[in-house]
């Protein structure tokens, strides 16, 4: 593994200050996401195998929020032998720094074109599109800018273009939701971090990584254009949706 190990929210803060992805956690992010996202690893595991079946190989690839380029490298693999291009956003300029310098060190290993931009993907002039992914990046997004993001998406895509969008949801129904909050906390213990950084993490991200529920989300997809919108993955309360135009 890459980067340090995660203890960002290990010493008690007397001010709770809004989770950024700064210089700090683009240090730490490999280890973090890892160990705070069950699933995590398995969906960029299994991306290659969905990739090979749903996309052309050499095609337009775009990782929205890409932040060290682990979406990226998925795809790479996934294009092996072919002649694709990959297109990573993320407006942190500490994660696209960091990942510009973890993809040229494999640049070679892969025939396909990848590069990396810092800018907004609300901004972004997204063009003939044949897979988008946003891996845990549209939760970070406004709400009331999310179904614009997925419209733009849709717009920008070729016809059988595949969009994924994996999130951390929340459940209409309160027991359920409690139940798998716990679940993930205890998930969340049992990767080594005590109470104290689970707490203060969790409020660092109040308002800033706002989930909806799976419903909210296939609806949006769909209310788009989108032909098939359906989950493939789902681990707790993290899930991950796959669309084709
Ligand atoms: C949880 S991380 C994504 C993880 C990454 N996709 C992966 O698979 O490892 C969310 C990323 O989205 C980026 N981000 C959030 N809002 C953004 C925006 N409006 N434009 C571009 N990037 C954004 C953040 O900087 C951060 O790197």
């Amino acid at each position: 593994m890459n980067g340090s190990k995660d203890q960002m929210f290990g010493v008690p803060r007397t001010v709770t200050e809004k989770f950024r992805f700064d210089a700090e956690v683009a240090a730490i992010f490999e280890d973090m996401i890892s160990r705070s996202v069950p699933g995590y690893r398995q969906i960029l595991q299994m991306l290659p195998s969905l990739i090979r079946c749903c996309a052309p190989p050499q095609g337009r690839y775009y990782d929205l929020g890409c932040s060290l380029g682990a979406g990226m490298l998925a795809m790479a693999e996934a294009l092996r032998g072919g002649k694709g291009t990959i297109i990573g956003i993320d407006n942190s300029a500490a994660m696209i720094e960091q990942a510009s310098q973890a993809i040229a060190r494999c640049a070679d290993t892969y025939e396909c074109d990848l590069s990396m931009q810092c800018a907004d993907i609300l901004d972004y002039p997204i063009e003939s599109a044949d897979m988008v992914l946003m891996n845990f990046t549209l939760q970070f997004i406004e709400l009331e800018k999310r179904d614009y993001l997925i419209r733009k998406i849709y717009d920008a895509s070729e016809p059988g273009g595949i969009l994924i969008v994996s999130e951390k949801v929340c459940f209409a129904d309160p027991e359920t939701n409690r139940t798998l909050i716990d679940i993930h906390h205890q998930y969340k213990a049992d990767q080594g971090y005590s109470q104290l950084e689970i707490s203060q993490k969790r409020d660092a991200l109040e308002d800033v990584l706002i989930p909806e529920t799976i419903d909210v989300h296939i609806n949006r997809m769909r209310d788009a254009g989108y032909r098939i919108v359906t989950p493939w993955l789902q681990n707790l309360q993290f899930v991950s949706l796959l669309a084709i135009k």
